[in-house]
Protein backbone atom coordinates (compact mmCIF):
# COMPACT_ATOMS: atom_id res chain seq x y z
CA UNK A 1 0.00 0.00 0.00
CA UNK A 2 1.14 2.91 -0.68
CA UNK A 3 -0.49 5.14 2.20
CA UNK A 4 2.27 6.52 4.64
CA UNK A 5 1.84 4.81 7.89
CA UNK A 6 0.64 8.37 9.43
CA UNK A 7 -0.37 10.19 6.82
CA UNK A 8 -1.42 14.02 7.18
CA UNK A 9 -4.70 13.52 6.75
CA UNK A 10 -5.35 11.34 10.05
CA UNK A 11 -2.75 13.05 12.22
CA UNK A 12 -3.97 16.76 11.33
CA UNK A 13 -6.64 17.18 9.35
CA UNK A 14 -8.61 14.91 10.19
CA UNK A 15 -8.97 16.28 13.54
CA UNK A 16 -9.32 19.90 12.14
CA UNK A 17 -12.25 19.01 9.81
CA UNK A 18 -13.82 17.27 13.23
CA UNK A 19 -13.25 19.89 14.81
CA UNK A 20 -14.02 23.17 12.86
CA UNK A 21 -15.96 21.80 10.03
CA UNK A 22 -18.22 18.86 10.92
CA UNK A 23 -21.12 19.82 12.84
CA UNK A 24 -21.16 16.71 14.77
CA UNK A 25 -24.76 17.31 16.36
CA UNK A 26 -26.41 18.44 12.93
CA UNK A 27 -24.65 14.72 11.73
CA UNK A 28 -26.17 12.57 14.88
CA UNK A 29 -29.68 14.28 13.84
CA UNK A 30 -29.23 13.39 10.36
CA UNK A 31 -28.16 10.17 11.36
CA UNK A 32 -31.66 9.74 13.57
CA UNK A 33 -33.74 10.86 10.74
CA UNK A 34 -32.81 7.80 8.43
CA UNK A 35 -33.81 4.20 8.95
CA UNK A 36 -30.16 2.96 8.16
CA UNK A 37 -31.87 -0.92 8.49
CA UNK A 38 -34.40 -0.31 5.77
CA UNK A 39 -31.30 0.72 3.63
CA UNK A 40 -29.13 -1.89 3.91
CA UNK A 41 -31.68 -4.29 3.64
CA UNK A 42 -32.63 -2.73 0.27
CA UNK A 43 -29.75 -1.56 -1.05
CA UNK A 44 -27.23 -4.75 0.22
CA UNK A 45 -27.92 -7.83 -1.91
CA UNK A 46 -27.06 -10.59 0.57
CA UNK A 47 -24.87 -12.35 -1.26
CA UNK A 48 -23.05 -9.29 -2.83
CA UNK A 49 -19.58 -9.46 -3.62
CA UNK A 50 -17.64 -6.68 -2.81
CA UNK A 51 -14.45 -6.59 -5.12
CA UNK A 52 -11.23 -6.94 -3.28
CA UNK A 53 -9.39 -3.65 -3.87
CA UNK A 54 -12.73 -1.84 -2.17
CA UNK A 55 -13.16 -4.10 0.93
CA UNK A 56 -9.80 -4.42 1.85
CA UNK A 57 -8.81 -0.27 1.73
CA UNK A 58 -9.40 2.55 4.24
CA UNK A 59 -10.71 5.38 2.25
CA UNK A 60 -9.99 9.01 3.75
CA UNK A 61 -8.29 7.28 6.71
CA UNK A 62 -12.05 5.36 7.62
CA UNK A 63 -11.82 1.58 9.13
CA UNK A 64 -14.18 0.06 6.93
CA UNK A 65 -13.91 2.65 4.03
CA UNK A 66 -17.36 3.39 2.05
CA UNK A 67 -19.40 0.76 3.92
CA UNK A 68 -20.12 2.27 6.78
CA UNK A 69 -22.24 5.01 7.85
CA UNK A 70 -19.80 7.44 8.88
CA UNK A 71 -18.09 7.50 5.66
CA UNK A 72 -21.34 8.14 4.38
CA UNK A 73 -22.04 11.01 6.45
CA UNK A 74 -19.62 12.72 6.68
CA UNK A 75 -19.15 12.32 2.83
CA UNK A 76 -21.20 15.18 2.17
CA UNK A 77 -19.26 18.46 4.68
CA UNK A 78 -16.23 16.94 3.94
CA UNK A 79 -16.87 17.12 -0.26
CA UNK A 80 -17.90 20.65 0.36
CA UNK A 81 -14.70 21.43 1.53
CA UNK A 82 -12.37 19.27 -0.85
CA UNK A 83 -13.14 20.68 -4.17
CA UNK A 84 -11.72 24.24 -4.46
CA UNK A 85 -12.96 26.71 -5.34
CA UNK A 86 -16.92 25.48 -4.89
CA UNK A 87 -18.23 22.12 -5.23
CA UNK A 88 -21.20 23.50 -7.01
CA UNK A 89 -19.00 24.85 -9.87
CA UNK A 90 -17.05 21.85 -10.45
CA UNK A 91 -20.07 19.91 -10.62
CA UNK A 92 -21.46 21.92 -13.18
CA UNK A 93 -18.89 21.70 -15.19
CA UNK A 94 -19.68 18.59 -16.25
CA UNK A 95 -23.49 19.91 -16.80
CA UNK A 96 -21.96 22.06 -18.75
CA UNK A 97 -20.57 19.75 -20.77
CA UNK A 98 -23.76 17.48 -21.94
CA UNK A 99 -24.71 17.58 -25.33
CA UNK A 100 -28.60 17.60 -26.34
CA UNK A 101 -31.54 16.45 -24.23
CA UNK A 102 -30.40 12.69 -22.64
CA UNK A 103 -33.61 10.66 -22.07
CA UNK A 104 -31.82 7.74 -20.03
CA UNK A 105 -28.90 8.55 -17.58
CA UNK A 106 -26.68 6.47 -15.24
CA UNK A 107 -24.18 8.08 -12.62
CA UNK A 108 -21.36 5.77 -11.53
CA UNK A 109 -20.28 5.65 -8.64
CA UNK A 110 -22.92 7.88 -7.17
CA UNK A 111 -22.19 7.89 -3.43
CA UNK A 112 -24.50 10.45 -1.30
CA UNK A 113 -25.72 10.59 -4.87
CA UNK A 114 -25.00 15.04 -5.16
CA UNK A 115 -24.00 14.34 -8.60
CA UNK A 116 -27.06 12.00 -10.12
CA UNK A 117 -29.68 14.68 -7.67
CA UNK A 118 -28.29 17.68 -10.17
CA UNK A 119 -28.57 15.80 -13.32
CA UNK A 120 -32.16 14.90 -12.21
CA UNK A 121 -32.65 18.22 -11.69
CA UNK A 122 -30.87 19.53 -14.56
CA UNK A 123 -32.79 17.07 -16.91
CA UNK A 124 -36.00 16.51 -15.05
CA UNK A 125 -38.26 14.62 -17.79
CA UNK A 126 -35.05 12.00 -18.42
CA UNK A 127 -34.51 8.29 -16.43
CA UNK A 128 -32.02 8.24 -13.71
CA UNK A 129 -30.15 5.85 -12.47
CA UNK A 130 -27.12 5.55 -9.68
CA UNK A 131 -25.42 2.89 -8.97
CA UNK A 132 -22.80 2.84 -6.22
CA UNK A 133 -21.19 -0.54 -4.63
CA UNK A 134 -22.03 0.68 -1.09
CA UNK A 135 -25.78 0.95 0.69
CA UNK A 136 -25.31 3.55 3.06
CA UNK A 137 -23.66 5.89 0.91
CA UNK A 138 -26.94 4.82 -1.65
CA UNK A 139 -29.28 5.40 1.59
CA UNK A 140 -28.47 8.75 2.34
CA UNK A 141 -28.43 9.58 -1.75
CA UNK A 142 -32.07 8.05 -1.43
CA UNK A 143 -32.44 10.39 1.44
CA UNK A 144 -31.43 13.33 -0.42
CA UNK A 145 -33.82 12.60 -3.30
CA UNK A 146 -36.81 11.70 -1.11
CA UNK A 147 -36.30 15.33 0.64
CA UNK A 148 -36.06 16.86 -2.93
CA UNK A 149 -38.59 15.33 -4.10
CA UNK A 150 -36.73 13.64 -7.05
CA UNK A 151 -37.51 10.23 -8.77
CA UNK A 152 -34.24 8.35 -8.70
CA UNK A 153 -33.34 4.61 -9.12
CA UNK A 154 -30.58 3.94 -7.12
CA UNK A 155 -29.15 0.28 -7.05
CA UNK A 156 -25.85 -2.09 -5.67
CA UNK A 157 -23.78 -3.18 -8.21
CA UNK A 158 -19.96 -2.77 -9.98
CA UNK A 159 -19.55 -0.04 -12.10
CA UNK A 160 -17.03 -2.56 -14.11
CA UNK A 161 -20.40 -5.30 -14.39
CA UNK A 162 -23.54 -3.81 -14.25
CA UNK A 163 -26.64 -5.53 -14.78
CA UNK A 164 -27.62 -3.81 -17.86
CA UNK A 165 -28.75 -4.58 -21.14
CA UNK A 166 -26.36 -3.34 -24.03
CA UNK A 167 -27.58 0.21 -25.65
CA UNK A 168 -29.35 1.28 -21.93
CA UNK A 169 -28.20 4.82 -21.59
CA UNK A 170 -27.80 7.86 -23.67
CA UNK A 171 -25.30 9.62 -21.42
CA UNK A 172 -22.96 8.24 -18.46
CA UNK A 173 -21.53 9.71 -16.10
CA UNK A 174 -18.40 9.05 -13.68
CA UNK A 175 -17.47 11.97 -10.86
CA UNK A 176 -14.82 11.46 -8.08
CA UNK A 177 -14.19 8.17 -8.73
CA UNK A 178 -11.41 6.85 -11.09
CA UNK A 179 -8.90 8.28 -8.36
CA UNK A 180 -10.44 5.90 -6.01
CA UNK A 181 -9.89 2.22 -8.02
CA UNK A 182 -6.84 0.80 -9.54
CA UNK A 183 -6.19 1.77 -12.87
CA UNK A 184 -7.23 -1.19 -14.61
CA UNK A 185 -10.57 -1.37 -12.99
CA UNK A 186 -10.98 1.99 -14.16
CA UNK A 187 -10.01 0.86 -17.82
CA UNK A 188 -12.81 -1.97 -16.93
CA UNK A 189 -15.34 0.08 -16.11
CA UNK A 190 -15.04 2.62 -19.59
CA UNK A 191 -15.11 -0.53 -21.12
CA UNK A 192 -18.57 -1.72 -19.88
CA UNK A 193 -19.66 2.17 -20.38
CA UNK A 194 -19.00 1.60 -24.14
CA UNK A 195 -21.41 -1.49 -23.85
CA UNK A 196 -23.96 0.55 -21.89
CA UNK A 197 -24.28 3.43 -24.37
CA UNK A 198 -26.33 3.38 -27.36
CA UNK A 199 -24.32 4.31 -30.89
CA UNK A 200 -23.87 8.60 -30.64
CA UNK A 201 -24.07 8.21 -26.57
CA UNK A 202 -22.08 10.66 -24.09
CA UNK A 203 -19.94 9.73 -21.58
CA UNK A 204 -18.77 12.29 -18.93
CA UNK A 205 -15.53 12.36 -16.30
CA UNK A 206 -14.76 14.17 -13.64
CA UNK A 207 -11.88 13.94 -11.45
CA UNK A 208 -8.58 15.17 -10.04
CA UNK A 209 -6.36 17.02 -12.72
CA UNK A 210 -3.73 13.87 -13.57
CA UNK A 211 -0.99 17.04 -14.56
CA UNK A 212 -1.55 18.70 -11.43
CA UNK A 213 -1.65 15.64 -9.25
CA UNK A 214 1.81 14.13 -10.75
CA UNK A 215 3.35 17.73 -9.48
CA UNK A 216 1.97 17.40 -6.01
CA UNK A 217 2.86 14.34 -4.80
CA UNK A 218 2.36 15.54 -1.05
CA UNK A 219 -1.09 16.37 -2.12
CA UNK A 220 -1.89 12.94 -2.95
CA UNK A 221 -0.33 11.87 0.51
CA UNK A 222 -2.91 13.84 2.29
CA UNK A 223 -6.09 12.26 2.29
CA UNK A 224 -5.24 8.22 2.18
CA UNK A 225 -6.64 7.67 -1.15
CA UNK A 226 -5.06 4.18 -1.65
CA UNK A 227 -5.01 4.23 -5.37
CA UNK A 228 -4.56 8.29 -6.36
CA UNK A 229 -1.11 7.95 -7.52
CA UNK A 230 -1.53 5.28 -9.85
CA UNK A 231 -4.19 7.13 -11.48
CA UNK A 232 -2.33 10.44 -11.41
CA UNK A 233 0.43 8.65 -13.64
CA UNK A 234 -2.41 7.76 -16.46
CA UNK A 235 -4.37 9.64 -18.88
CA UNK A 236 -8.23 9.09 -18.61
CA UNK A 237 -7.65 10.01 -22.49
CA UNK A 238 -5.85 7.24 -23.60
CA UNK A 239 -8.16 4.84 -21.68
CA UNK A 240 -11.29 6.29 -23.49
CA UNK A 241 -9.21 5.97 -27.19
CA UNK A 242 -8.68 2.51 -25.85
CA UNK A 243 -12.57 1.88 -25.02
CA UNK A 244 -13.22 2.82 -28.30
CA UNK A 245 -14.43 6.28 -27.89
CA UNK A 246 -14.07 9.05 -30.06
CA UNK A 247 -14.14 12.98 -30.32
CA UNK A 248 -11.85 12.72 -26.92
CA UNK A 249 -11.67 15.62 -25.00
CA UNK A 250 -10.30 16.64 -21.22
CA UNK A 251 -10.75 19.96 -19.95
CA UNK A 252 -8.89 21.13 -16.67
CA UNK A 253 -11.78 22.77 -14.41
CA UNK A 254 -9.89 25.32 -11.75
CA UNK A 255 -6.21 23.75 -12.32
CA UNK A 256 -7.37 20.65 -9.71
CA UNK A 257 -9.76 19.05 -11.38
CA UNK A 258 -10.73 18.17 -15.14
CA UNK A 259 -13.44 17.10 -17.10
CA UNK A 260 -13.38 14.53 -19.74
CA UNK A 261 -15.25 13.57 -22.36
CA UNK A 262 -15.86 10.64 -25.27
CA UNK A 263 -19.03 9.50 -27.63
CA UNK A 264 -19.46 6.01 -28.64
CA UNK A 265 -19.40 6.35 -32.56
CA UNK A 266 -22.54 6.40 -34.32
CA UNK A 267 -23.05 3.24 -37.08
CA UNK A 268 -22.00 4.67 -40.57
CA UNK A 269 -24.46 3.74 -43.71
CA UNK A 270 -22.27 1.10 -45.63
CA UNK A 271 -23.79 3.07 -48.74
CA UNK A 272 -21.25 6.01 -47.88
CA UNK A 273 -18.41 3.65 -48.39
CA UNK A 274 -19.90 1.87 -52.26
CA UNK A 275 -20.10 3.37 -55.43
CA UNK A 276 -21.10 -0.10 -56.96
CA UNK A 277 -24.81 -0.79 -55.60
CA UNK A 278 -27.14 0.34 -53.53
CA UNK A 279 -26.97 -0.13 -49.96
CA UNK A 280 -28.69 2.25 -48.38
CA UNK A 281 -30.76 -0.39 -45.34
CA UNK A 282 -27.18 -2.14 -44.73
CA UNK A 283 -25.27 -0.63 -41.44
CA UNK A 284 -22.26 -1.62 -40.68
CA UNK A 285 -20.26 -0.32 -37.16
CA UNK A 286 -17.81 2.19 -37.13
CA UNK A 287 -15.49 0.05 -34.93
C1 LIG B 1 -15.39 9.67 -3.94
S1 LIG B 1 -16.95 8.88 -3.99
C2 LIG B 1 -17.72 9.77 -5.33
C3 LIG B 1 -19.22 9.84 -5.14
C4 LIG B 1 -19.97 10.67 -6.16
N1 LIG B 1 -19.80 10.22 -7.50
C5 LIG B 1 -19.66 12.14 -6.05
O1 LIG B 1 -19.49 12.77 -7.09
O2 LIG B 1 -19.62 12.69 -4.95
C6 LIG B 1 -16.62 7.32 -4.72
C7 LIG B 1 -17.82 6.40 -4.69
O3 LIG B 1 -17.56 5.33 -5.58
C8 LIG B 1 -18.05 4.13 -5.02
N2 LIG B 1 -17.32 3.03 -5.68
C9 LIG B 1 -16.02 2.68 -5.55
N3 LIG B 1 -15.71 1.67 -6.36
C10 LIG B 1 -16.86 1.37 -7.05
C11 LIG B 1 -17.18 0.42 -8.05
N4 LIG B 1 -16.29 -0.44 -8.53
N5 LIG B 1 -18.44 0.38 -8.51
C12 LIG B 1 -19.39 1.23 -8.04
N6 LIG B 1 -19.13 2.16 -7.10
C13 LIG B 1 -17.88 2.23 -6.60
C14 LIG B 1 -17.79 4.29 -3.54
O4 LIG B 1 -18.63 3.43 -2.77
C15 LIG B 1 -18.10 5.77 -3.34
O5 LIG B 1 -19.43 5.96 -2.99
Amino acid sequence: MKNPEKPLWETLLKPFFQTFLIDDAELARLSEMIDWEAGRSRFGQADFQYPEYYQTQNFHGIEGGYLTKTAALTYDPITRYVLPPNEDWVRQALIDRIGGQPRRILDLGCGTGSMTLMLKKRFSEATVCGLDLSPEMLTIANYKAQQAGLNIDWRQGKAEKTPFVPHSFDLITIALLFHELPPVISQAVLKECFRLLIPGGQILVLDGNQKSLRQSDWLTNIFEEPYIQDYAQESVDAWLGNAQFEAVQSDDVWWVHQVSQGMKPTPIRESNFSTLENRNEIFVPAI
